[in-house]
């Protein structure tokens, strides 16, 4: 068995001072948000597993879909020999991929420890010879990939790219061009724009997984910081924008009430039916996709749908 590797990039108290910067940025503004990247602690990220299995949550089966059938060419436009993935979570689907490529190395990038390591370690005992680099780290600040061998390709799939604000994602773009070389792919996982209602359903799951997931977010920041969050004081909200073509995740209070952060020295006021926004999940079209990559220096080269072009991956080179 090949050893696992795990490197955490960011110290621990550096994620504890970006939660605390987060929070105290957040509650105080109007209206309040907080980040996503909260979400994903050992519960969020079972949680999230959850709600990949759901009846209305289709993005996993249909991405699942499209790896199946299209990894035998993926591998073949891309001839990588290390694979980097970020917001890797399980890992799941990424398997098709590893069959199909069959790298010297996959180095999965995830903020949540627990799902890494629990992944990382299933893989090296169910692929000898695959060495896996497991990086601890937040893919929205500057990354520092081990030395590997090329073509490398970068995969970052689920439709998480959607999670990023607009000018987050072209940040975010550009900076991933800059850790590849020509010659080096990226793997794109984005949902598509579809009917409203299907939409709606895949963010406000009828058993409930999606608002669990939602309001586990207070119960990082009643932990981490010391407030006093009751989940069960806030409904959860999925709302579909047409102008900006988005899923808005939201916390709606449901009473007047006033919540403490101790470790912030805070008492936040919420009015009965004030919402927190915690969350956006854009949906995109191949023009805008196409465009964006174009924009930060990346040239799309193929696009893969499943059947009822419900998701789409797309694969582009860095120029
Ligand atoms: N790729 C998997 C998981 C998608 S969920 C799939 O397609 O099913 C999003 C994943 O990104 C979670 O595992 C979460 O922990 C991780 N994540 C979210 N924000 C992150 C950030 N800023 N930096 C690194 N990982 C992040
Ligand atoms: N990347 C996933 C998505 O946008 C994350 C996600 C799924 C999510 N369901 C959620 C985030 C519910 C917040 C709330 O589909």
């Amino acid at each position: 068995m090949s050893p696992l590797l795990v490197t955490r990039t960011l110290p621990e108290d550096a994620t504890d001072a970006a939660l605390r910067a987060d929070v105290l940025h957040g509650l105080t503004d109007h209206p309040k948000w907080l980040p996503p990247k909260w979400f994903y602690d050992a519960r969020g990220s079972e949680l999230f597993e959850r709600i990949t299995e759901l009846p209305e949550y289709y993005p996993t089966r249909a991405e699942r879909e499209i790896l199946t059938v299209r990894s035998g060419e993926i591998a073949a436009a891309s001839g990588a020999r290390t694979l980097i993935e970020l917001g890797s979570g399980s890992s799941e689907k990424t398997r098709h991929l590893l069959d199909a490529l069959a790298p010297a190395v996959y180095v999965p990038v995830d903020v949540s420890e627990s799902a890494l390591t629990q992944a990382g370690q299933a893989l090296v005992e169910e692929r000898p010879g695959l060495e896996v680099h497991a990086l601890i780290a937040d893919f929205t600040a500057p990354l520092d990939l081990p030395a590997t061998p090329g073509p490398r390709l970068l995969a970052f799939l689920g439709g998480t790219i959607g999670n990023l604000l607009p000018d987050e994602r072209a940040k975010f773009l550009a900076a991933v061009r800059s850790l590849l070389a020509p010659g080096d792919g990226l793997l794109l996982g984005t949902d598509l724009v579809k009917d409203e209602r299907v939409l709606v359903r895949a963010y406000a799951d009828a058993a409930g997984v999606t608002a669990a997931f939602n309001k586990n977010v207070l119960a990082v920041v009643d932990r981490e910081l010391g407030a006093d969050f009751d989940p069960d004081a806030f409904d959860h909200v999925a709302l579909w924008d047409p102008e900006r073509e988005w899923i808005e995740m939201r916390l709606r209070s449901r009473i007047a009430q006033t919540v403490k952060v101790p470790a912030l020295d805070l008492a936040v006021d919420f009015a009965a039916g004030e919402e927190l926004r915690t969350e956006v999940s854009a949906k995109f079209r191949r023009a805008g996709v196409s465009e964006e990559l174009s924009d930060a220096g990346l040239e799309l080269t193929h696009w893969w749908t499943d059947a009822e072009e419900r998701f789409a991956l797309s694969l582009s080179m860095a120029r």
